[in-house]
């Protein structure tokens, strides 16, 4: 059978919805499925996008051919002078093939339980600042705390370092570079070769995250001490086949590639979490009944996430509802073909899981909360593309593992003791789609001690 074109999203003018998308890029997508359905066409200021949305055919781009495509798309594209030749978006398989096996081995689950300690004790001391305040109870923006929380994980972890000061500088610049990259891709003019205000905005924003990830990797490099077991240690004696170790520059930039990966996404994910068990008190009946009885007075452990079952599928279903990394692409290195239509080479392929989350035939009532969609057995109904949100195939998500485990650990420490409640007549919180899912203005709860002393 003759392949089709696919059907395209049609436009008043050329500029190709280009203002729509800028608009409502959720909106304009969203449309554009309930017009055409699962597979459509668009082309924003004449740049060719072409939106998949049927798990089928995202497992074909992301899995099963795989070798026809790469993340030499615009997305990437526009996010590079950020993350540059890091493994989040580099576009030579060669080179990415390489790093990603010389890091995969520091990311495995066995790897990751000696990180979970840190997740606990910052948690802890999070919770005991919260507690200090003069107004314990005053609201507070959960997000911001998340964010702090998040980064001190990360740096813990990657670096044995305690830099709040220095990463609060790395949490403001990279909210810079989310909110300036993430207005571009919606309407990408001016270029970002042009000297405006922009530009310079953004540059310091990179000058900034580079000053941090220097300035731990330098400290490390002059210490006369014994190495800490953290995973900059791992990372440095990395070799690749050929037993080479990364040179600095490829250290620098795939540290910061996980600092970045590491940080807005998971703090997102924690806020959304709290936020949602605020606004459903029967989820979080349930979930305190399961930390109660499992934890008693202990802190979690490592040990403790098999016996955590529904504060795991808490995290679960908020990735669903507000998937942080919500959207990726790939760009078509050949001619393709997808369920009949035809792919032309040099298409961006997007896909957005805040939308294949709330597909009508994979998921009922898609904008409720029910953490019981994923009980084993309704896993088990659905394909396993409807639910993305660390991404699949070769480039998924190498911080599964790690975020899994920060995630569920971090709620049930906060559970253990505090409950987060909405002020009164709070308005809901809206996702602002930036290059990440962010709750807009920040998520603002009240932390309430569940047990008074
Ligand atoms: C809830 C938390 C997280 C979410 C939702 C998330 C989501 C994702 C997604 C969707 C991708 C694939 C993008 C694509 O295919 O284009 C990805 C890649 C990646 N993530 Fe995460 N991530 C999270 C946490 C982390 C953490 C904790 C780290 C580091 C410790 C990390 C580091 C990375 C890196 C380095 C890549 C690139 C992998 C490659 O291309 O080989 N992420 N992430």
């Amino acid at each position: 059978m003759a392949t089709r074109e696919l059907p395209m999203v049609a436009s008043r003018n050329f500029l190709g919805g280009a203002f729509s998308f800028k608009r409502d890029q959720l909106g304009f997508l969203a449309g554009g499925i309930r017009e055409h359905g699962d597979l459509f066409q668009f082309r924003p200021l004449g740049l060719p996008m072409v939106m998949v949305n049927h798990p089928d055919h995202i497992r074909h781009v992301l899995v099963d051919h795989d070798d026809r495509y790469d993340k030499d798309a615009s997305l990437f594209r526009i996010v590079r002078p950020v993350l540059r030749d890091g493994l989040i978006a580099i576009t030579d398989k060669k080179r990415w093939r390489r790093q990603r096996t010389m890091m995969a081995p520091h990311f495995t689950p066995r790897t990751v339980r000696n990180f979970a300690p840190n997740m606990t004790d910052e948690t802890l001391l999070m919770l005991r600042r919260w507690e200090a305040r003069p107004e314990p109870e005053a609201p507070l923006n959960v997000t911001d705390e998340i964010g702090q929380l998040a980064l001190r994980i990360v740096n813990r972890s990657l670096f044995s370092a305690d830099v709040s000061a220095a990463a609060m500088a790395f949490e403001r610049a990279f909210s810079d570079a989310n909110d300036l990259l993430g207005a571009f891709f919606r309407l990408p003019f001016p270029p970002l070769t042009w000297p405006t205000v922009r530009r310079r905005k953004l540059r310091a924003a990179i000058g900034a995250m580079d000053d941090f990830i220097s300035g731990v990797l330098q400290q490390r490099l002059n210490s006369t001490e014994q190495e800490p077991a953290d995973l900059l240690t791992l990372l440095m004696h990395s070799v690749d086949d050929d037993g080479h170790e990364m040179d600095l520059e490829q250290l620098h930039h795939d540290v910061l590639n996980l600092c970045i990966g590491a940080f807005e996404t998971t703090t997102n994910a924690l806020s959304w979490s709290l936020y949602l068990l605020a606004r459903h008190p029967e989820a979080e009946k349930t979930f305190h009944a399961e930390i109660d009885s499992i934890l008693a007075d202990r802190v979690p452990t490592f040990d403790d996430l098999p016996e955590l079952p529904y504060t795991r599928m808490v995290i679960d279903e908020t990735l669903r509802i507000y998937s942080p990394a919500y959207m990726t692409m790939r760009r078509a290195m050949v001619d393709d073909e997808i369920a009949g239509y035809r792919i032309p080479a040099n298409s961006n392929v997007l896909i957005n899981s805040f939308l294949l989350h709330r597909h009508a035939d994979f998921w009922s009532d898609p904008d409720a909360f029910i953490p019981e969609r994923f009980l084993p057995e309704r896993v088990a109904e659905r394909p396993k593309h409807a639910y993305v949100p660390f991404g699949s195939g070769p480039r998924v998500c190498i911080g599964k593992h790690f975020a899994l485990t920060e995630l569920v650990m971090a709620l049930a420490t906060i559970g253990r003791t505090h409950r987060l409640v909405l002020g009164e007549g709070a308005p809901a919180v809206e996702p602002e789609p930036l290059i990440t899912l962010h709750p807009r203005g920040g998520v603002r709860l009240q932390a309430v001690r569940r047990f008074q002393d």
